[in-house]
């Protein structure tokens, strides 16, 4: 297990650094190109463990990926080119992977076991599970230990024997959820029927554009989105594609920027997709020094250079839309209302409790521990800014990756040095996080720890 230690910076934060590529592309992309007709290329990844976790899953059914440098080949063989598993696919910590593998092994002729870390071990899973059950999928999971009528990893996909399909789906769905979104309409293109679902707000939409662009039958409006394979070939080609930066990692160098006087920091290549840019709105909304320098698109999604520097904070109120727009970026968000001038409220983001960890009960501690006031709500968080550096803080990241480059950014600005336990987790999504804010001039220091 590794810890950091993170000194106050007594200098301001200066540089142009880039971010990985984006996780829930990166996933998309590779499980697209796994069903496409021939090789793909996906350029610029630079993602963690999770985007891994997809591909040894994608591996594991037969399917090539070869990586040179930060390019990678996948030779897809078309809908039903995947070989059964011949043994259980793991998806680490990565339910992105978990509940889209679901909606893309449903409807497979062979059975599979999707299982997980321990923390995505006890993630629900019947929001996938239930509707794709509903249109014929046979999936079973394990009884979830804390919520009745909810079921958590190991699944087993069972498959469909053949001269069996996935029938029509008309779903409104209670959560605004693009992996559940996502896994449906995965399932979609091998169904006999239309796929139709309804969030209550539009989460992140990356599936339908890259399933648009590669000439599949779909149509959205607004929260509400329909595939009709009816008179689609059931072909994909391949594709090119070169991943923009990752904004849900570039939240946690803009939070910094504002932490630490006087900086100034350049975030290269983000994607500005606006079903991803909560964050940058809430930054905005309190004050922080924030531009977006639009250069452009990739792969479909617009990118930006986004500049930022410290300035003054106030406190804001978060919820409504901009939750599933800024969903994994509420812990960073908090430590902007940490610094704020006034009470900031979050609210509507229950939705937090079901991720990598408890991320509303686990930001509380956090908060805390720096010396920040806060009030833990059962759908939010109340936070007073505090005045003057933070109080030197010894945090437990709970395996969580976001709530340990959260804490790694406070403690930035704190008035001594804080320990960080349990770092290993960044690399989930952020592999280059110590060494981008280092070479932004912060000190860390890392060390192992036995256990
Ligand atoms: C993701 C969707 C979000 C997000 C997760 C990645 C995706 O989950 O929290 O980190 O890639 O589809 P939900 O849409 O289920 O909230």
């Amino acid at each position: 297990m590794t810890a950091i230690v993170v000194h106050p910076c007594e200098h301001p934060l200066v540089g142009s650094v880039p971010v990985p590529s984006d996780k829930s592309i990166g996933h998309r992309a590779l499980l697209f190109a796994a069903i496409c007709l021939g090789k793909s290329r996906i350029k610029g990844f630079t993602g963690g463990d999770d985007n891994r976790s997809t591909a040894a899953a994608l591996r594991a059914m037969g399917v090539v990926i070869d990586e040179v440098g930060s390019e990678v080949t996948v030779t897809g063989n078309g809908l039903f080119g995947l070989r059964a598993p011949t043994s259980s696919l793991d998806c680490g910590n990565s339910g992105t992977t978990m509940r889209l593998l679901c909606g893309l092994l449903a409807p497979q002729p062979f059975e599979s076991t999707l299982t997980g870390d321990a923390s995505l071990q006890s993630r629900p899973m019947m929001r996938v599970i239930g509707p794709l059950r509903s249109r014929g999928a046979r999936i079973d999971g394990r009884p979830h230990p804390k919520k009745a009528d909810d079921v958590t990893g190991p699944l087993v996909v069972h498959g469909l024997p053949s001269g069996e399909y996935l029938g029509p789906l008309e779903y409104v769905s209670e959560i605004a959820s693009a992996q559940v979104k996502s896994a449906l309409l995965l399932s979609g293109l091998y169904a006999h029927g239309p796929t139709y679902i309804r969030e209550p707000m539009l989460s992140r939409d990356h599936t339908e554009r890259l399933l648009l662009s590669l000439g599949v039958p779909l149509s959205t409006m607004g929260p509400i989105v329909r595939l009709d394979p009816s008179t689609w070939n059931g072909q994909m080609p391949a594709f090119d594609l070169e991943l923009p930066g990752d904004p849900s990692a570039a939240a946690f160098l803009v939070t910094a920027a504002q932490l630490v006087d006087k900086s100034k920091v350049v975030v290269r290549d983000v994607g500005t997709n606006p079903t991803r840019t909560g964050f940058f709105e809430i930054a905005r909304d309190m004050g922080a020094g924030i531009a977006t320098e639009p250069h452009g698109e990739r792969g479909g999604e617009p990118i930006a250079d986004v500049h930022a520097w410290s300035a003054p904070l106030r406190s804001t109120r978060i919820g409504g839309e901009l939750i599933p727009r800024a969903v994994d970026e509420i812990p960073i968000a908090c430590a902007l209302a940490a610094r704020a001038n006034g009470t900031t409220m979050i609210m509507d983001a229950s939705e937090l409790r079901v991720k990598e960890s408890d991320r509303l009960a686990t930001m509380a501690l956090v908060l805390r521990a720096f010396g920040v006031s806060c009030e833990e709500r059962p759908d939010g968080l109340v936070i007073t800014g505090k005045e003057g550096a933070f109080t030197p803080a010894r945090i437990d990241s709970r395996g969580d990756h976001r709530i340990a480059m959260t804490a790694a950014v406070m403690a930035l600005a704190a008035s001594g040095p804080s320990r960080i336990l349990d770092v290993d987790c960044i690399t989930t999504s952020f592999p280059k996080f110590i060494g981008t804010l280092r070479a932004l001039g912060a000190r860390i220091d890392v060390e192992a720890v036995d256990g």
